[in-house]
């Protein structure tokens, strides 16, 4: 798989970014699907939807809240995520839940193996020439029907992002899709929409998709 060439700077600006992503977690609940009942909704149904089909990798989990709910729910779920600060604090704050480093363009991922597979606003920043090898590559991990679940910005935009969260210094690219560009790079990954979800803008946030698709 290509590697991004602006993955080391993707991966400093998450590391600069990690503690006041956390805080705005904490103070702000803005991250936390629990405080945002279509998105919980999302994560309950895919939660329910893998049950049984395998072990669940949650790509791109930032600090592990989605993991750990997952977790809570009985899945065995693992987290992955570029930014070692990001990890740090996921395994202080979830101690009892499984996280380790690595890029989703960087997985080596066994053939068949897992039940579901997140990219829970962790996808975006991914070339748009590298994306569809990176869900090739999950279709490929997923068990016949096993599922993954992709949340992620609405639009036509590649916007070149200078900060972040506050205000800290980033370099990122925020590549938005639309809805139906990724339902086609989905399709053409092996993967069958399942579930196709639209939110509105609702600021701080664009508009989002939440796709899920399964594995044929
Ligand atoms: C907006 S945060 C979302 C974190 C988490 N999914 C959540 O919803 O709380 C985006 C995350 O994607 C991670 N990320 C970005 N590019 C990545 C890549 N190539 N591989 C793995 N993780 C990546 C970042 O480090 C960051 O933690």
């Amino acid at each position: 798989m290509r590697r991004p060439e602006d993955l080391d700077t993707v991966r400093e600006s998450y590391d600069r970014v990690a503690d006041a992503y956390v805080e705005m977690v904490e103070t702000t609940g803005l991250g936390d699907i629990r405080t945002h009942p279509w998105l919980q909704a999302s994560v309950d149904a895919f939660a329910a939807s893998v049950a049984g089909l395998g072990p669940v990798l949650d790509v791109g989990c930032g600090p592990g809240l989605v993991t750990a709910y997952l977790a809570e729910r009985g899945l065995d779920v693992t987290g992955v995520d570029l930014s070692p600060r990001m990890v740090e604090h996921a395994r202080r704050l979830f101690p009892t839940c499984s996280f380790q480093v690595a890029s989703a363009t960087d997985l080596d991922l066994a053939d068949a193996t897992y039940g579901g597979l997140l990219g829970w606003w962790s996808l975006f920043n991914l070339p748009r020439d590298v994306l569809p090898e990176v869900l090739a590559s999950f279709a490929r991990a997923l068990v016949p029907g096993g599922r993954l679940l992709v949340a992620t910005h609405v639009g036509d935009d590649d916007l070149e992002r200078t900060e972040a969260y506050g205000g800290v210094p980033v370099r990122w690219t925020t590549h938005q899709w639309r809805p139906e560009q990724l339902a086609s790079l989905l399709e053409a990954a092996n993967l069958a929409v399942v579930a196709d979800l639209r939110l509105p803008a609702e600021p701080p946030i664009g508009p989002t998709v939440v796709m899920c698709a399964a594995r044929r």
